[in-house]
């Protein structure tokens, strides 16, 4: 999940409006709105497997792979792989971890980008894995466009299905991921590196990326609030729409938004993605406020140790990286003055960042 919110949108004025003193409806009738949501899912499937497909590559199969590619993979790959300052970044850390002749683990292709840069490292052998077949198949002849067919092999399974012996020759001698979102867990970055540390990496093994650290401080801002959130327009009651608003963090260009910083910086969490365990969590923080105003939620960004002394930020004040800032929510709008001590608990579970 990076910008999982149209980023399209991103520059449209929202209106602002208070929500404060409205609590959020609960549904009218739980079960038919399941019920709904299982038949949209059907209905978008069904209108897919509709298609024609013939044997030879046409205007039609042309279309059928870009309408699945549409519906299956997040349009964030392109800047992702357009973001320069991420790419050196990676294939510095990369460059400088990699033994001649190693067995490197790529966790999530994506294009194939960084099983790539890790074969032209030297990597005797690159395996990677990617859950998206289509993304798979895409990264298999990436791969083999820039002949390096030979040196990586391309699983399309998730990292967690992999078998040492069967998918992979034998555990990886280093092992590299870039599963990292706005918020940096939202890819699922904790478990999956857990997983990859204690059933894929061999004794001794190095994971890039090593660390992490989270921070952030309070804003103040309705807009920014209302870019997941709605009371009511024309006159019209709309609170129910609440129920499918992201309940954890969502993405933000901070600095395109009006907004009043609150506090000043603190950090929020790290993990050592080696030895923590990596688990759902939260900690108490205290924000110390340095303004008036009202707290809507939490900016977050993080700072990624990829090792050898790499670092890449998600600062606001980085707007080229394509990674944005992460929202995180307060449980209510809350008035704060100058001098307070704002004490909160801040979490992470199941790919989402919390406030409570
Ligand atoms: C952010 S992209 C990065 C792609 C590529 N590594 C790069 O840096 O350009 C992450 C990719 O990992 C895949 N992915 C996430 N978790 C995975 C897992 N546990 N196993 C395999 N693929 C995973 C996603 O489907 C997505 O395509």
């Amino acid at each position: 999940m990076r910008p999982q919110l149209d980023s399209t949108k991103a520059s449209r004025p929202a209106r602002n409006r208070s929500r404060s003193g409205l609590a959020d409806a609960r549904p009218v009738s739980a079960a038919s709105l399941v019920t709904a949501a299982l038949r949209a899912n059907q209905h978008a499937l069904g209108r897919l497997s509709a298609m024609p497909v013939s044997l030879d590559w046409s205007s039609e199969m042309d279309e059928l792979v870009s309408r699945i590619g549409f519906h299956t993979i997040p349009r964030w790959h392109f800047p992702m792989l357009n973001d320069r300052r991420r790419n050196e970044a990676f294939a510095t850390a990369i460059e400088r971890q990699v033994s001649p002749g190693s067995h490197v683990l790529d966790i999530g292709s994506g294009a194939g980008l960084l099983a790539m840069i890790a074969a032209r490292a030297g990597a005797g052998r690159v395996t990677t894995c990617e859950t998206n077949p289509l993304l798979a198949e895409i990264a298999r002849q990436v791969i083999a466009v820039n002949d390096l067919s030979e040196v990586i092999t391309v699983v399309p399974k998730a990292s967690t299905e992999l078998r040492v012996g069967h998918d992979l020759p034998r555990r990886a001698d280093l092992i590299v991921s870039e599963i990292v979102d706005c918020g940096l867990v939202g890819e699922g970055l904790l478990p999956t590196m857990r997983h990859g540390r204690e059933h894929l990496l061999a004794p001794g093994g190095t994971l890039l990326p090593r660390s992490a650290r989270l921070f952030g401080f309070l804003i103040e801002s309705d807009v920014v609030s209302g870019q997941n959130r709605v009371t009511s327009a024309a006159g019209f009651d709309l609170r129910l729409l609440n129920m499918v608003a992201t309940k954890g963090h969502y993405p933000i260009r901070l600095q395109t938004w009006p907004h009043k910083v609150l506090s000043s910086t603190a950090e929020l969490a790290g993990f050592d993605l080696a030895v923590d365990r990596l688990d759902d969590g939260q900690r108490p923080v205290t924000l110390p406020v340095v303004c008036c105003g009202i707290a809507h939620a939490l900016a977050v960004w993080f700072e990624l140790d990829i090792g050898t002394g790499v670092r890449l930020r998600t600062l606001p004040q980085a707007p080229e990286s394509h990674w944005m800032q992460a929202l995180v929510p307060l449980p209510a709008p809350r008035p704060v003055a100058a001098g307070d001590e704002i004490a909160v608990d801040f979490g992470w579970r199941s790919e989402r960042l919390f406030v409570c």
